[in-house]
């Protein structure tokens, strides 16, 4: 990847693409603004070495037109109170109101553009869409890993016509990810939970092969226990998923992978914030009850060989953690990653927030922003953000060349 201190920066118009996807409430308030916070460094970074801003970022998925609830000035007020008076908001991210606001536009100010979602050619990665929001810009910058498993215009076709170069939450990422992927100390650890193995299977493949350990808990360790004859009550599995869970296992045997499955769990007849949690060997899970968490013998099994490992991957939580009777297994083992001394890094969205939710978050070595492109990219796929960071200048049309005239907004 071209790195971002690459770039003459000094009085051009840096065009952005941040991942600014920030949880919104009912009444459209921010939840949580980790996501803009990390985009911070490479913020000031371009705005202390002379040049002006224009940010593009997604925000939840309208169907490629306007849609008030989707709108970015949020976003912008929020990113004002952070960095300060200097920004302002374009209304559309294209159009002779943008290209007006980026014409007047200073070194030192941020023009966030709203929602490149609102156009329909942001997601079929347009070249004409792609070509008229380079034609805002100098160069181009991505931050937005956590959008870098998508092809979009403003993620990759953009890059088509700017020297394009990677900010430093994409570089941080990226480096973090091959280091436990590539590089890892061993004893190497991956944790997986979360519902689903359908969503998983790409990454319990290629953690197979790099992997000593695999701990598995939370919704898929149904499958993988019922794939083993085990009696899981009426806990969620995926019937269409157990053969493939029991070649998993035969596979992990031959590489000699640990995994390690729950040996007991916490079930109820119900998930429910009132239902009470009964803990049960997995041997004796009753028929009208439900696994909703690893039991006590399992967290303890579990910290026990999280202190061994010198690399952990986290991903999913390992029980259902929204409800306090069932957020023990999840907890326990955030804490056990926190005490441990091994390189750790957490991958998707609700992990994150347990732990920030503990306050631990100083205790990981990295917490991804990214979830979807997490999960892709401890794949081992490729992902086109990445790699819009590593096109030469050679193919891009440089600043000053005829598309700056060329295209009417
Ligand atoms: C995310 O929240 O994972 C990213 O912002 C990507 O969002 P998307 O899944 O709507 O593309």
């Amino acid at each position: 990847m071209r790195s971002l201190k690459e770039a003459d920066l000094k009085g051009k118009k840096v065009l952005i693409r941040v991942d600014f996807n920030v949880p919104m409430d009912k009444n459209d308030e921010i939840i949580d603004d980790t996501k803009m916070r990390a985009a911070l460094p490479t913020i000031d970074y371009i705005l202390a070495n002379g040049a002006s801003l224009i940010l593009l970022s997604h925000l939840g998925r309208p169907k490629g037109k306007p849609e008030a609830k989707y709108s970015l000035h949020k976003v912008a007020e929020r990113l004002a109170e952070i960095i300060g008076p200097r920004v302002c908001m374009a209304n559309d991210c294209l159009g002779p109101d943008t290209r007006k606001k980026v014409e007047e536009l200073k070194a030192g100010e941020v023009l966030v553009l709203e929602n490149v979602r609102f156009h329909s050619g942001e997601e079929k990665n347009d070249p004409e869409f792609s070509r008229q929001l380079a034609s805002l810009g100098d160069l181009f910058v991505n931050d937005a890993f956590g959008s870098a498993h998508r092809a979009h215009s403003s993620t990759t076709g953009i890059a088509e016509y700017l020297p394009s170069y990677a900010g430093f939450l994409m570089e941080k990422e990226v480096e973090m990810l091959e280091k436990v992927l590539e590089h890892p100390e061993s004893p190497r650890m991956a944790i997986l939970g979360g519902a689903k193995v359908s969503d998983k299977l790409g990454l319990i493949e290629n953690l197979l092969e790099k992997m000593d350990i695999i701990l598995i808990g939370g919704g898929m360790a149904n499958t993988f226990l019922k794939a083993l004859g085990k009696g899981i009550g009426k806990s969620i599995f995926e019937n269409e998923l157990l053969e493939q869970a029991r070649q998993l296992v035969e596979k992990a045997a031959q590489k000699n992978v640990r995994l390690m499955l729950p040996e007991d769990v916490a079930v109820a007849e119900e998930i429910s914030a009132d239902a009470a949690a009964i803990n049960v060997s997995i041997n004796e899970v009753p028929d009208n009850m439900m696994i909703l968490d690893i039991g006590p013998i399992t967290i303890a099994k579990f910290a026990a060989a999280i202190e061994k490992a010198r690399t952990i991957i986290w991903n999913g939580p390992l029980g259902v953690y929204e409800y306090p009777s069932f957020a023990r297994g999840t907890e326990e083992i955030t804490k056990a990653i926190a005490r441990s001394s091994a390189v750790s890094v957490i991958g998707g969205g609700d992990s994150a927030v347990v732990v920030y939710n503990l306050g631990l978050e100083k205790q990981i070595t990295h917490i991804s922003t990214g979830g979807g492109a997490t999960l892709e990219f401890l794949e081992g796929i490729k992902l086109p953000g990445v790699n819009a960071c590593e096109q030469s200048a050679s193919s891009s049309v440089l600043p000053g060349s005829s598309i700056h005239q060329e295209v009417s907004l």
